[in-house]
């Protein structure tokens, strides 16, 4: 209730703030154009910020409002990105290098039809097996004895989750002319009371004024400048025909996958999870946000496509136990298992894309329970992971997805978020200014039903205004939470975790990267290049030195091959983010980027230098921009392939 009583107490606060910021922002200017660094300086004409063939100067940002943070202004459209974005691919299609699939599910009948079969082959019979989770294990599968054969038809039962269907040729006995995977939503009788039960529990203890579903869909890596560039059928309907919201200053809490999955699922940064958990132990001790959902009487799935890798299972790691009602990691395992079925780096499954059986899936699980609520999470992970023009080709899948949730009264009864976990971590763009600001960039949109933005038109108003405001998926998992038990604009249970604020509550317009729990050096509040220092300067060669020795540190010597610098790239000198002008000495903070031999790898890091004494510092996060595959294989973890060229590697001696 206090929460939005806003008094004045609070505007004078803010106001406070506001000229806090507005002096921190100007002293760090000042420090910028101190004299003692000027001879080394070069002005940002002359050289294009973070690419020097591309030209354009970031115009200065506009200022509607006193806000605390202010990305860096770049034009999404910049023709020069627009060259980069990938917009002349086609949709995915997967069907014209794979065996026709001759079966599908209609209701619980598997049906086939064999004149889908191309050329001489003639149909002689189908079979199918189940696949099911190895228990305590999340990387294998156990496979049932293949059904009986059939030609027409067979009626499964409501208990059939995850099958595999084969059909046979009527010459070739042993000869596969069609593959099928399946994923059913099996309603488990055992527990249908149970989930009765709690909502009933929660229907007494907090009499919730409206009850949703939760619809969540995930691009990996994908920042939303690119989004919005590559999937602008997607897009335009979302903000223009169902006034979705588009957070657009959303920040990210670290640069890949699960930092941020974390913080929307378990609400603990990494540096906290450290503390008590090692990536040897089970996944399970994060009690994930889907566990309160089952408590609150919410059906919960959760889905991911890449069983090896992403989320949650980068580096071989897994849970002991399913963490939702609904686990598709059985299927993807078995997919994966099939020789030659995933293709395409895994954006293709079979004849179809992978997204589509993600998307299925959802509104499959939909489907089934179009009177209970349900909340649910697809992840799409490798389309876009490796390089982010892939969206370009999975535009139309996405819109048809809101247009079938739309025809099935679905996006009625739900909140659909559509949102990525980070920006983009190499590539092309990535090597562009724009690139270095859409990189922490990733976008979040939150469809909501008419009526309910009818019927709560301060929620809706405060939505609005947050689109402006600073936030992140701490914010998203708080939103969550309010909606599990929503209660309009009063609060909700308290809940567990220090990060984030619902974003049906306003957020401050004062809040800074560190009040929104987003690390410095993933900050874009009012952070930017101020100038280019020439890279023939002594100081640009002492912080490429200090880059270098930091990249080598973290190399193994006895298998990897010592490093020389290549190129030194460019060196940006940067406005300071606030918490550094508090230090009153004098220093410089660069930003580095460089190319090493052999293998030609490109790092860029933060480097510090304290002006008066020389001495320099490498930020914590050193980033690689080109990826690592083919030359790394020696070392066994991604974080030590970064930094690893192998001795004796074949492209090397190649050469
Ligand atoms: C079987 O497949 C053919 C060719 O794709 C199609 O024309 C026909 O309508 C299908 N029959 C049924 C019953 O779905
Ligand atoms: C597949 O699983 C279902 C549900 O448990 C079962 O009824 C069916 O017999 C199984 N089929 C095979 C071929 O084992
Ligand atoms: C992954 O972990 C499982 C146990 O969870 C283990 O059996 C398997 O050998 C591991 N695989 C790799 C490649 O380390
Ligand atoms: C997904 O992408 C990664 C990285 O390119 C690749 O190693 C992997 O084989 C792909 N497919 C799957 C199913 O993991
Ligand atoms: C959507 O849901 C609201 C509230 O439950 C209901 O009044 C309205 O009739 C529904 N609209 C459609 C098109 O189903
Ligand atoms: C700059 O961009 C151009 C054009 O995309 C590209 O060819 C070049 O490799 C980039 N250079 C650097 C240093 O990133
Ligand atoms: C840096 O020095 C080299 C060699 O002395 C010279 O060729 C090059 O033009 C210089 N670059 C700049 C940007 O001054
Ligand atoms: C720091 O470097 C500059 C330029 O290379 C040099 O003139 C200065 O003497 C150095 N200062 C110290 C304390 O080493």
């Amino acid at each position: 209730m206090g929460f939005f009583r806003m008094g004045a107490g609070v505007a004078k606060r803010r106001l406070f703030y506001f000229l806090v910021a507005l002096l921190i922002t100007t002293a760090g200017v000042y420090l910028m154009h101190d004299g003692s660094m000027n001879p080394t300086l070069v002005s940002m004409g002359r050289f294009s910020l973070f690419n020097r063939t591309l030209t354009t100067i970031p115009p200065q940002p506009p200022i509607p409002e006193p806000v605390a943070c202010i990305f860096p202004y770049v034009d999404i459209f910049d023709p020069n990105i627009m060259k980069l974005a990938g917009l002349d691919q086609t949709p995915l299609k997967c069907d014209h290098d794979f065996l026709p699939d001759v079966t599908r599910m209609d209701g619980l009948v598997l049906r086939v039809n064999s004149s889908k079969l191309k050329g001489d082959l003639r149909l002689r019979y189908c079979r199918y097996r189940n696949i099911t989770r190895q228990p305590y294990k999340d990387h294998s599968v156990v496979y049932s004895r293949w059904s009986r054969k059939f030609t027409k038809e067979v009626k499964l039962t409501d208990e059939h989750e995850f099958f595999q269907v084969a059909c046979y040729d009527g010459k070739y006995k042993n000869r596969v002319v069609s593959k099928a995977f399946y994923s059913l939503v099996p309603k488990n009788k055992h527990l249908e009371s149970l989930f009765n039960m709690r909502i009933m529990k929660r229907a007494a203890e907090f009499n919730p004024l409206e009850t949703l579903n939760i619809v969540g869909v995930a691009l990996d890596g994908l920042p939303r400048h690119q989004m919005i560039r590559a999937m602008p059928k997607t897009y335009t309907h979302l903000t223009e025909r169902l006034g979705s919201f588009d957070f657009q200053t959303h920040g990210q809490v670290a640069d890949n996958t699960f930092p941020n999955i974390l913080a929307l699922l378990s609400g603990f940064t990494r540096a906290e999870v450290n503390k008590w958990w090692s990536w040897k132990n089970p996944e399970d001790v994060f009690d994930l946000l889907w566990h309160d959902f089952e408590r609150a009487g919410y059906r919960t799935l959760y889905s991911e496509d890449n069983p090896r890798g992403a989320g949650f299972y980068w580096g071989n790691r897994s849970f002991m136990f399913p963490q939702t009602s609904y686990w598709n990691r059985p299927l993807e395992l078995a997919m994966l298992n099939e020789p030659g079925f995933i293709r395409r780096k895994a954006s293709c499954a079979g004849p179809r894309p992978v997204a589509e059986y993600q998307l299925d899936y959802m509104t499959r699980f939909l489907d089934r329970f179009p009177d209970k609520p349900v909340a649910g999470v697809t992840f799409i992970i490798n389309l876009t992971h490796d390089d982010s023009t892939k969206a370009v080709t999975i535009d139309e899948h996405i819109r048809n997805f809101y247009g079938t949730l739309e025809a099935k009264g679905h996006l009625n009864r739900s909140v659909v978020m559509f949102f990525s976990d980070h920006g983009q971590r190499w590539g092309k763009i990535r090597q562009t200014y724009n690139g270095v600001v859409e990189s922490r960039n990733p976008f979040l949109i939150l469809t909501f039903p008419d009526w309910f933005l009818k019927k709560y038109p301060d929620i809706a108003r405060t939505l609005r205004t947050n689109t402006q405001r600073l936030t992140t998926h701490f914010d998203t998992r708080q939103t969550l939470i309010d909606l599990m038990y929503f209660k309009g604009q009063e609060p909700t249970p308290p809940h567990r975790g220090r990060h984030g604020i619902s974003l049906f509550r306003e957020i401050p317009a004062s809040r800074t990267c560190e009040a929104a729990s987003i690390p410095w050096d993933q900050c874009l509040c009012g952070q930017g290049v101020e100038k280019f220092l020439d890279t023939n300067s002594s100081e640009a060669k002492a912080l490429a030195e200090a880059l270098l020795r930091a990249v080598q540190s973290r190399s193994e010597p006895a298998q990897c091959e010592t490093y020389r610098l290549d190129q030194l790239l460019q060196v940006g000198a940067l406005s300071l983010p606030t918490a550094w002008t508090k230090e009153k000495k004098r220093f410089m903070v660069a930003s580095v980027r460089l190319t090493v031999q052999p293998g030609g790898a490109m790092f860029e890091a933060t480097v510090n230098m304290n002006l008066n004494t020389n001495e320099t510092s490498v930020g914590s996060k050193i980033e690689r921009l080109n990826m690592y595959k083919g030359e790394v294989e020696c070392r066994p973890t991604s974080l030590e392939q970064m930094f690893c060229y192998c001795k004796g590697n074949k492209e090397m001696l190649k050469q």
